[in-house]
């Protein structure tokens, strides 16, 4: 979407940094022994008291066998993201993605990030979450998608990760997915261009092997093609005439 005034821009500046909080507070609930089921009850739970509602829940995708019914994706190791939070229990040394999206007096935001259960370091994690960085210093009024997409491409594959082609970012705020497509790979110059106040999600997602994925037998969870584990992380952010505002920190 693109804003029309600064009433839909502080409804997105503070659904922005409630959904910022609730992911949080999923995250530091990501260790040892919880179960995917357990930390969507809670993401849906402090969804609900910050006064919004999930977007993901009934989201319906083409193709897919039916609408996604959670609030939260969780993806872990070689699932990509849209993992469904079925139920399995996490374990140290797994890395999870947790991404999540809400309504909030009627506009949406869109949010992800990667951890390492039971804490540590992992190259992976600190490339693509790097790569989100990198991707978001090119945006401003008049670039184009393919330096976003250009800039993050680079990187990754300068530390040696595969860069995910198939699922990019998007335009958000009126509906969880919106145009325009923002690739996580490209050309500098190329492909839709940035316009002042309109709102979009940057979300590289990164593999330890190939690029390829493909969709699982669940009909929702993507998976890398060659079982390399993978990492996201993502942010929604208003485009201004010298750069970008990210809507969902802290
Ligand atoms: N949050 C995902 C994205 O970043 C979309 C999730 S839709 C769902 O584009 F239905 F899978 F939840
Ligand atoms: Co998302
Ligand atoms: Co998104």
């Amino acid at each position: 979407m693109i804003i029309k005034n600064k009433k839909e821009l502080e409804i997105l500046r503070e659904g922005g940094k409630r959904l910022a909080a609730v992911l949080n507070k999923a995250a530091n609930n990501a260790i040892e022994g919880v179960t995917t089921r357990e930390l969507n009850d809670l993401a849906e739970s402090l969804i609900l008291k910050s006064g919004g509602a999930p977007s993901f829940k009934g989201y319906k995708a083409q193709g897919a066998p039916h609408p996604y019914p959670d609030a939260l994706c969780v993806s872990i190791n070689e699932e990509v993201v849209h993992g469904l939070p079925a139920g399995r229990k996490l374990k140290n040394g797994d890395i999870v993605g947790l991404d999540i999206g809400m309504w909030y007096e009627g506009l949406c935001t869109d949010t992800a990030l990667t951890v390492l259960v039971g804490g540590g370091k992992n190259k992976l994690i600190d490339a693509t979450k790097k790569s989100l960085e990198l991707g978001i210093a090119e945006v401003r009024a008049g670039a184009h998608a393919g330096d976003i997409g250009f800039a993050i491409q680079k990187y990754l594959k300068s530390e040696g990760f595969g860069v995910v082609r198939e699922l990019v970012g998007h335009g958000v705020g009126r509906a969880v997915h919106e145009d325009p497509e923002i690739p996580n790979w490209g050309k500098r110059g190329v492909g839709p261009e940035l316009v002042e106040n309109m709102i979009i999600a940057l979300e590289p997602m990164a593999t330890e092997g190939g690029y390829k994925v493909k969709l699982s037998k669940d009909g929702w969870t993507w998976l890398t093609c060659d079982g390399s584990r993978s990492a996201h992380f993502e942010h929604t952010l208003v485009v201004t005439k010298g750069g970008a505002e990210v809507l969902t920190l802290l």
